[in-house]
């Protein structure tokens, strides 16, 4: 007896102590490794933060040659491994295809899965950061029913995975520069967000001392969660549907008021801004200019406006301290550059990716690491005796 008290959700509840990302949620400030997220947005590149999440510091010239050659030099896909994508049917999701498809990285990389291997562990780094590109551009090229494109090493990773996403073989494809700074960009902010669903998951499932594949495929299936990284696809779903029904913000804004099962409003609110998500701030500073040059569909930008300020305005929005969190004007941005919607959260998966990579990697050399076994309270019925299936 005496009186517990239950931490559904983890609200109150740290797991660990980490060196990675530190975010104050009533400040608005968010920072990888000590840098400023709005500095690394405006000076850095994807590859260069996903290099200093993972080692702590930023690289000199030299490291990050290193690092991208290494890379480069990874993207392939095993040709067995292309084989799985014929086994999928054409209308699958693409993030279950891309968690199984790095859940099969551990069967293809057996010289990588040793957790406590230092140079084991960096391969399986630069495999996953290398192949996760690739095996997404082919979950697109799967669901559209076009051919698959090898990798083109000459180009950045990004640069790589638009072409691999959008080309077609023997014909040439010139990456649009503003699309591919815009993704970079995307990818920067998506990189970490310390212990949410998905890396806590990651850590979870690495607690086990389960290899760095088989980790980061659960941390994709917690990810594919309409709460988590399933917003940025819910958000332009609702966005349609409030077009297809005349585009009366006021009316949706009620029904999520009212609390009917299944409506809320999609992109708001967050576990831990409580004022406002910084990285949503750099976002719609850049959507009304990406989309500008990209010519997005003003009338849903439009709709997602409206909404934004109706929510802003409201006293049940306020009183919850609900802001428009990170994927609420991403996926506009995504939609604008061609992507389909249910790719919207597979490009959350390839920008988190590093921040995956960081933890797991400093959960294994943290000695203070245990296997991650919750307790619980049992409430179900006290001792009775088995009853006969005749008697019963
Ligand atoms: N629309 C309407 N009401 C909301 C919303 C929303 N988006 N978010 C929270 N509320 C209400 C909720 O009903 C509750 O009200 P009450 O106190 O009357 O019961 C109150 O606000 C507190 O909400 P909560 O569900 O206890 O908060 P949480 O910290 O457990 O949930 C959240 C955080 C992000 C899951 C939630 O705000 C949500 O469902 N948002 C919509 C989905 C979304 O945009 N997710 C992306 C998050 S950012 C990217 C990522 O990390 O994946």
């Amino acid at each position: 007896t005496g009186l517990v008290t239950l931490d559904t959700g983890f609200v109150n509840t740290a797991s660990c102590s980490s060196e990675i990302t530190y975010i104050d949620g009533d400040a608005g400030i968010l920072r990888y490794r000590g840098y400023p997220i709005e500095q690394l947005a405006e000076k850095s590149s994807f590859v260069e933060v996903s290099y200093l999440l993972i080692h702590g510091e930023l690289p000199t010239k030299e490291q990050l040659d290193d690092f991208t050659t290494k890379i480069s030099r990874h993207t392939l896909l095993h040709e067995d491994l292309k084989r799985f994508f014929d086994g999928f049917p054409r209308d699958a999701h693409p993030m279950p295809v891309l968690s199984s498809a790095v859940s099969a990285l551990s069967t293809f990389y057996q010289d990588s899965l040793n957790p406590f291997d230092d140079q084991q562990v960096e391969m399986s780094t630069i495999r996953l950061l290398a192949k996760l590109p690739t095996i997404a551009a082919y979950a697109y090229k799967k669901s559209a029913g076009q051919p698959f494109l090898y990798p083109d090493n000459s180009l950045g990773l990004v640069e790589n995975f638009l072409r691999m996403t959008f080309g077609f073989p023997a014909e040439p494809y010139d990456v649009d520069p503003t699309l591919t700074k815009a993704l970079d960009l995307l990818f920067i902010l998506h990189a970490d967000h310390e212990q949410n669903c998905s890396t806590s998951t990651v850590r979870m499932v690495g607690s086990s001392e389960a290899n760095l594949f088989a980790s980061v495929s659960a941390g994709i299936n917690a990810l594919f969660g309409p709460l988590h990284g399933g917003a940025n696809q819910a958000v332009l779903e609702m966005l349609e549907s409030i077009k297809a029904d005349g585009g009366d913000v006021d009316k949706f804004v009620e029904r999520v008021k009212n609390k009917e099962a299944g409506v809320r409003l999609m992109g708001f609110g967050h576990r831990v801004y409580k004022n406002y998500d910084p990285r949503a701030a750099i976002i719609k500073k850049t959507a009304d200019e990406v989309l500008k040059k990209l010519g997005g569909d003003d009338q849903l930008l439009e709709i997602a406006k409206k909404l934004e300020e109706r929510a802003l305005a409201d006293e049940y929005f306020i009183s919850r301290k609900l802001y428009p969190n990170v994927d609420f004007y991403t996926g506009l941005i995504y939609r604008a550059m061609g992507f389909p919607t249910r790719m919207f959260t597979v490009l959350f998966a390839l920008g988190r990716l590093p921040g995956w990579i960081a933890h797991w990697r400093e959960m294994m050399k943290d000695p203070a690491t245990k296997i991650g076994r919750p307790r619980q309270i049992y409430v179900g019925p006290t001792e009775r005796d088995f009853i006969e299936l005749e008697k019963r």
